[in-house]
């Protein structure tokens, strides 16, 4: 368990000095706080359950900039709740951009011992995989578990949730959300 901790936490290092070097922000380490729970919580009242009051194509017509700056001044202003945290931040970026693509989204929160915890959207098809071998999911409302076996690398899990249209994938080595934020400085298209 330590050891994939002290990997975990490794990574920002090992990237430094490369070509493009990761911000700690990037680093695969769980959300403090899931952008499903903080979205339920801050903005579903108006935006309605999983966003399903945003207009059709809400984050094609602004760039990942434009789009981050409303969902911040949004979290300060009408939510009551300042995102902070830049990689909850990017979280919630990164969520929108699944709910106007209508994708599922996955996000990791939590490491307790052997316990991997994360959230889900509904309506999805679960699976895992650890070091490419099938793994055990329990699903609880909105929320994933996998109970990893002893000496499993947290970096190895992999979580797909599947629709009969799409799917998310939460590579763990990679990061605590299932969607990559967009880089591109112009609008998203
Ligand atoms: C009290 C109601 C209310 C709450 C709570 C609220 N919003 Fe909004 N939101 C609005 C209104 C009103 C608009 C403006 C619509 C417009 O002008 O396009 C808006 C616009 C937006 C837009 C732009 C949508 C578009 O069509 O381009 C985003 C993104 C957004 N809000 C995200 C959030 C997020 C994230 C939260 C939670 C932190 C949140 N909002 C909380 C009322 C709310």
């Amino acid at each position: 368990m330590m050891r994939t901790w002290v990997w975990a936490l490794s990574i920002p290092f090992l990237v430094v000095g490369t070509q493009t070097p990761a911000t700690p922000d990037k680093a695969p380490t769980p959300l403090k706080q899931g952008p499903l729970a903080y979205y339920k919580g801050h903005c579903a009242r108006c935006h309605g359950d999983l966003g399903g009051a945003y207009p059709d194509d809400f984050t094609k017509t602004k760039s990942k900039e434009d789009l981050t700056q409303v969902i911040e001044s949004m979290a300060a202003g009408q939510g009551g709740a300042p995102l902070t945290v830049t990689a909850e931040l990017e979280a919630q970026v990164a969520f929108h951009y699944a709910i106007d693509q209508k994708t599922p989204f996955l996000s990791w929160t939590s490491a307790d011992g052997n316990t991997l915890k994360g959230e889900v959207t509904p309506d999805t098809v679960v699976t895992a995989t650890v070091a490419g071998v099938d793994q055990k999911v329990e699903i609880l409302n909105r929320t994933w578990k996998i109970t990893l076996p002893a000496n499993a690398v947290i970096s190895s899990v992999v979580v797909h949730a599947k629709t009969d249209t799409s799917e998310a994938v939460l590579d763990l080595g990679k990061s605590s959300v299932s969607h990559a934020v967009p880089t591109k400085k112009t609008a998203i298209d």
